[in-house]
């Protein structure tokens, strides 16, 4: 045999054994800690969504999954290196609304794509919006909310996780519809923003459900409503925005895992079925529904249920968002 055919079944026999030992890798794993990449603060919505969730998954997966908080620039700073980390499934991400949809018309320039540089594991929990505000802030319902924040928009500071967050994007929506132009002032996520809220320190904040319960049943802030059209079991006398006449503004995000493009199907459909076991067990879902969280349904849970969304959403949030950029 030639120099060239032997160099030929050399390159071919390479490539067959790479290939067999990272099929063999994907059937066994995970074989060692995986990292979840969460990216905002500790304490915000995102970060509590994911340790209830991938605190049981690690059950299910027999490893350990470290949830590492990598803050900046909206999530999308995180989102970044997730794209560019290993896909071998020991790097993942919980991503939301903010970073997998609405920061693709804030940032022309963004460094990944979330439909294309991602894999899509599975949807975590749907969030409703509300509108908060500091528990002294003088209106006392979103009526008087509206002309307050119309007549004195100049004077008004509102909290945010940075553009491209959940919390930026959807009072985005709302500072649009209202035709008001405050001061946003940018927080690592809405777990600090939260703090600033119930110290005073700023004056109001689109955020999403699971960071505000415990604030609004303990009477540290107040909630105008929220932007959803059914009220929510876990706030049941929170109007919605349409109740009390802002019918307008709906906004509502989610949660979910992703992993690096290429990350190999079997790894993608365990840490799937280790999401979706999480959600069906009791302690997961009391958790999640306490916080007012909405528990995907059954044909909302696959990897191709989550591209959908993530497509629809890009193009949900980008007609909302970018007529406000020009
Ligand atoms: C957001 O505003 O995108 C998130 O609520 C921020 C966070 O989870 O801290």
């Amino acid at each position: 045999m030639n120099l060239f055919k032997r160099m030929l079944a050399t390159c071919a026999f390479s490539a067959l054994a790479a290939a067999g030992a990272a099929s063999a890798q994907a059937q066994d794993y995970p074989t060692r800690n995986i990292t979840m990449i969460v990216p905002f603060a500790a304490g915000g919505p995102t970060d509590v969504i994911a340790r209830i969730v991938t605190g049981h998954m690690q059950q299910t997966l027999g490893q350990t999954i470290i949830i590492e908080n990598v803050v900046g620039a909206g999530g999308t700073t995180a989102s970044t290196r997730a794209a560019r980390a290993t896909p071998d499934g020991y790097t993942l991400i919980t991503g939301h609304m903010g970073t997998h949809a609405a920061s693709v018309p804030l940032y022309p320039n963004l460094a990944y794509h979330p439909d294309t540089s991602f894999e899509p594991v599975g949807l975590l929990a749907g969030t409703p919006i509300l509108i908060l505000a500091r528990k002294d802030f003088p209106p006392k319902d979103l009526k008087e909310f509206v002309t307050y924040v119309k007549a004195n928009t100049e004077k008004l500071n509102a909290a945010h996780a940075g553009v491209g967050s959940v919390s930026y994007s959807s009072c985005q929506l709302l500072n649009s519809v209202l035709k008001i132009n405050p001061t946003g002032v940018p927080f690592n996520g809405t777990g600090p923003a939260m703090n600033a809220l119930v110290a005073g320190q700023v004056d109001y904040m689109c955020d999403q459900i699971v960071n505000a319960v415990p604030q609004i049943n303990g009477g540290t802030i107040k909630a105008y409503a929220i932007a959803t059209p059914e009220r929510n079991p876990s706030l049941p006398n929170v109007p919605t925005t349409a109740e009390a006449g802002l019918p307008e503004f709906q906004a509502q995000a989610w949660n979910a895992i992703f992993a690096p493009k290429g990350t190999p199907p079997e790894v993608v459909a365990k840490l799937n079925a280790a999401i979706v076991k999480a959600l069906d067990d009791e302690t997961v879902r009391k958790r999640l529904l306490e916080l007012g969280s909405v528990i995907p349904k059954k044909e909302e849970r696959s990897p191709e249920a989550l591209r959908t969304l993530v497509r629809s959403e890009i193009a949900k949030w980008t007609a909302v968002l970018k007529p406000l950029s020009n």
